[in-house]
């Protein structure tokens, strides 16, 4: 026993830890439960009592030293292990994952449905693909109506056979399908696209945003129109904002008016973006005309309503301080990454 112990230590003093497996090895052959160290412990019993306290301090002795030079290249061999441990910044915040983020077209339109969904309005939709019959000719359109030429309004052709399909040009077709489809009282919004042939700028885009609205009841007067608008203006842009009334004209309304708000950039002082004059144009509106609604089997004798139609792009540029309005249209990820909450 004596002599299998001092050949064990011997072999244990010449084991020579090169690479990081040898560590296993050793742990193997010697330390584990079931290694040769172990196995001389259990051969302690048989050992005469007498001779027990020097051979047990002996086998101590040697599991001692076997540990110690484990431990130590530990310590030598595994140093990738260790450092990799410490390279672990708790401190640092975890790692962000891109979830996607409403459009910033939509929170200005999703504010705009909020205030008059407060007021009582529901939401009304309608096709983006429109007939020429409901873009124009309801609308009380002379036939000859510069807007349906060809610089303005896409019409979609079949071939080179001319359709009476078009991108509607407005949201106020919108209109017509609620007042055919709906009886009196009617109070609606149509938020929407809308597209237009036009030059594309920073300014100006083939598409954009409107929010059109719609009020049929007895007694509708201009001054409803004009608080109606007064309170919309004053959630949307401020308390303080002062509103101006343009006359104006639509084939659909009479009479109409475009509407001013003080820039709420200078606060009516005059900048860049109000080119000086301290207003921004709005929306057009004004009260619905009596052919129009005589079109859409209404009663102009009876009934009398307000439309008014806005554009959304315009504060959506405003409000984030974005200078070209085509940004909203591209779906750059770097822009739209932008409004993630
Ligand atoms: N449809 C008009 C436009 O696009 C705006 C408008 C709507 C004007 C309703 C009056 C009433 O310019």
């Amino acid at each position: 026993m004596e002599n299998t112990i001092s050949s064990l230590q011997q072999e244990i003093n010449d084991f020579e830890f090169i690479a990081p497996a040898d560590l296993e090895a050793f742990r193997l052959r010697y330390t584990v439960r079931k290694g040769l160290i172990a196995a001389l412990f259990s051969q302690l019993k048989s050992v005469d009592p007498a001779e027990k306290p020097r051979i047990g301090h002996l086998l101590n002795e040697l599991k001692r030293t076997a540990d110690a030079k484990l431990s130590d290249a530990e310590q030598k061999l595994a140093p990738i292990k260790i450092d990799s441990n410490k390279r672990i910044d708790l401190t640092l915040p975890g790692r962000r994952y891109f979830t996607g983020s409403e459009h910033p077209v939509q929170k200005v339109l999703g504010e705009m449905k909020k205030i008059f969904s407060d007021m009582g309005f529901s939401i009304a939709t309608g096709p983006e693909l429109e007939l020429d019959h409901f873009n124009f000719d309801m609308l009380n359109f002379p036939p000859d109506h510069p807007a349906r030429d060809m610089q303005d309004t896409f019409f979609i052709t079949d071939g080179n056979l001319e359709s009476d399909v078009l991108l509607r040009t407005h949201t106020s077709p919108v209109q017509v399908r609620v007042m055919l489809d709906q009886k009196p009282p009617i109070r609606v919004i149509c938020p929407g696209k809308v597209y237009r042939n036009e030059a594309i700028s920073a300014r100006s885009y083939c598409v954009f945003h409107q929010l059109e609205g719609l009020y049929i009841d007895k007694n509708v007067s201009f001054a409803d129109l004009k608080a109606t608008i007064y309170s919309f203006a004053r959630q949307m842009f401020g308390a303080d904002v002062k509103l101006r009334f343009r006359p104006s004209f639509f084939p659909f309304t009479e009479p109409s008016a475009e509407v001013d708000v003080t820039c709420y950039l200078c606060g009516g002082k005059g900048c860049r973006v109000c080119k000086k004059s301290g207003w921004l144009e709005i929306m057009g509106c004004g009260m619905v005309h009596p052919n129009v609604m005589r079109n859409c089997g209404i009663d102009p004798e009876t009934w009398s309503g307000y439309a008014f139609g806005m554009g959304v792009d315009r504060t959506v540029l405003l409000r984030y301080k974005i200078d070209d309005i085509r940004l909203l249209f591209e779906n750059d990820l770097r822009m739209l990454r932008q409004f993630t909450v």
